[in-house]
């Protein structure tokens, strides 16, 4: 077990070292399934990949994408929804982009559907991830086991209040999601983790260098064999000084 961390110097290079991360599975495996997160920290990477796929440096035409979380109710062209974050943000043309249906009539088949068929199809060759201010990961927030699977979970409202500009208003903001559950993120066969900006440096180095604790999510990951932290110098500063 050894959590791997490369610490940049800003956003853009931030940006640049999870598009090599992505591109590098995408060009081993060129039908790689790929668990893609939402949020404002990996938008400068999807950029990248935009950029990389037009200019025909890579090829996402044979991958597979895989939301790791979706809203529970509202409408799918609603502005919020992670639906609608990916049809902004996500400008790649891969083969299939799946998420869960945020209107789904029942969340919880939807979500354990989702799941299932993403499992049956091979599992994620990479999932990206992004980790909130309290520590989430996906929608797996602070009370989440290691051992947790994909499931609707309210939604802590802290994170509320983070996506309240995203719907408009804070009232606006559903209160439950469906997730994967944190050993599905664990099953991926590599993740990569993103954090950037100073208010995030606490929680970085709880995830890191704190316990393994359902008290910040995110510290499950270094549980798995193959994981790399993507941090920028912000984010990093409270960190222990290390090698890497
Ligand atoms: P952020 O969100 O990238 O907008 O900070 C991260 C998350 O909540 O996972």
């Amino acid at each position: 077990m050894s959590v791997k961390v490369v610490i940049l110097p800003d956003a853009r290079a931030l940006a640049v070292a999870a598009a090599d991360a992505v591109c590098a599975v995408v060009r081993r495996k060129p039908d790689a399934r790929l668990g893609l997160p939402t949020g404002g920290t990996p938008i400068p990477t999807y950029e990248e990949l935009r950029q990389r796929e037009s200019s025909g440096d890579v090829d996402f035409s044979r991958g597979v994408i895989y939301a790791i979380d979706e809203f529970a109710g509202p409408s799918s062209n609603t502005p919020g929804t992670n639906t609608a974050f990916y049809e902004e943000h996500l400008r790649i043309h891969p083969a299939a982009l799946h998420c869960p249906r945020s209107d789904a009539p029942d969340p919880d088949a939807e979500v354990q559907a989702y799941a299932t068929a993403m499992r049956r199809d091979g599992g994620l060759d990479l999932c990206l991830l992004g980790i909130g201010l309290n520590g989430h990961v996906a929608f797996n927030e602070p009370g989440s086991s290691s051992a947790s699977r994909a499931a609707v979970v309210p939604l802590a409202e802290s994170s509320r209040a983070a996506y309240a500009d995203a719907f408009g208003s804070l009232d606006r903001v559903p209160r439950l999601g469906m997730t994967l559950g944190i050993a599905d993120v664990l099953e991926s066969r590599v993740l990569v983790v993103l954090a950037q900006g100073a208010e995030k440096a606490v929680i970085v180095r709880a995830a890191i260098e704190g316990p393994a604790t359902d008290a910040a999510p995110a510290s499950w990951l270094r549980l798995h064999a193959d994981v790399t932290w993507l941090v920028d110098a912000a984010a990093a500063s409270l960190l222990s000084p290390r090698a890497s």
